[in-house]
């Protein structure tokens, strides 16, 4: 299998660090480094966080490089409320001292997209390294594969205000740079799909009785996610938005949408609102697919499948869990 080279871009966090778990454990991708910007913690913790997920999979020779600490215009608003101060759920794990974080986040997507043909971006945070990428070598983008960004919402209500999503509305001058300037047309993985895949505590009771290092990680570091969705939205369980996005890049049957012209409103009462234009008001070529649908349970049984190998026929079986 010819494997598709990726650079995830992402601000670990709990749900990129599933995502990464879930990339790491897939054979039809190369991760050829991860690079970090701050949103859900500022950006050098998260690219510890990004480690940690590595040595889940003992993956650590996979770099890390450290991109932008602030949003482009915008003071920088974190979500250590929602992922908690350390961004892995309050675990406060030890510092992985077998790898290191490297400087030049920006310069690595540059560099890569020049040197190697053929390579995609799954972006599972605010927007800012690729929109500083984007400005500095607008070139180097035309040998970009494809663009996978979560992030924003159609028809469905934000969880930042009214409107907005996270990623879109931390950076969202960064945000629509990427849409206004990408020469790819951009997956766009919103709340209208991501909200749908919830981890719940069927599943989380389920896979601790399988890999007990796995599930003891997933477990911990999404305790204080379930928590914060039962006090914020009733909800029972956690939305794991940033895997989707992998998975979706993977298997593009598990979502679908269409195409249309998308922009990001960049202050305002819609500071962070991904303007979805479905109608076609602006006569503006389009340059997103927005993702509507999905297939949840499709999903879920390629995450479990994969980060519980060895178990897919008990994962099969076992009826109601997913
Ligand atoms: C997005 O915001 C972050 O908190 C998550 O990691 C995800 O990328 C969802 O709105
Ligand atoms: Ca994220």
């Amino acid at each position: 299998m010819q494997k598709r080279k990726v650079i995830i871009d992402c601000d670990p966090g709990i749900d990129d660090s599933l995502a990464i778990l879930l990339a790491l454990n897939s054979p039809e991708l190369d991760v050829v480094g991860i690079t970090v910007c701050s949103g859900n913690v500022p950006a050098k913790l998260g690219a510890k966080n990004a480690l940690k997920a590595l040595q889940m999979c003992s993956s650590l020779d996979i770099p890390v490089y450290l991109g932008e600490e602030y949003p482009l215009k915008r003071e920088l608003v974190t979500a250590q409320d929602t992922h908690g101060e350390d961004g892995l759920g309050e675990n406060f794990y030890e510092e992985i001292k077998e790898a290191i974080v490297n400087e030049g986040g920006v310069d690595f997507i540059i560099d890569t997209l020049i040197k190697e043909e053929n390579v995609s971006i799954i972006a599972l945070g605010p927007l800012t390294n690729i929109a500083k990428a984007l400005m500095k070598d607008k070139e180097a983008f035309k040998n970009l594969d494809e663009f996978v960004s979560m992030g924003g919402a159609f028809r469905i209500h934000g969880n930042c205000s009214p409107v907005a999503e996270f990623n879109y509305w931390v950076d969202p001058h960064g945000a629509d740079y990427v849409y206004k300037n990408l020469s790819k047309k951009i997956h766009m993985v919103g709340l209208d799909v991501t909200r749908k895949i919830v981890l719940t505590p069927n599943i989380i009771e389920f896979i601790n009785r399988l890999d007990k290092d796995m599930a003891a990680f997933i477990t911990e570091i999404t305790r204080f996610y379930v928590d914060f969705h039962w006090e914020q939205e009733k909800v029972i369980g956690c939305v794991i938005n940033d895997p989707l996005a992998v998975a979706y890049f993977i298997d593009r049957s598990i979502c679908s949408g269409f195409e249309s012209f998308v922009e990001v409103v960049e202050d305002g009462v819609a500071m962070g609102q991904s303007i979805v234009d479905s109608f076609d008001f602006y006569k503006k070529e389009s340059n997103a697919i927005v993702l509507t649908e999905v297939d949840e349970k499709k999903f879920m049984y390629m995450f479990l499948k994969r980060l519980f190998k060895g178990y897919e026929s008990i994962i099969d079986s076992v009826e109601g869990v997913i």
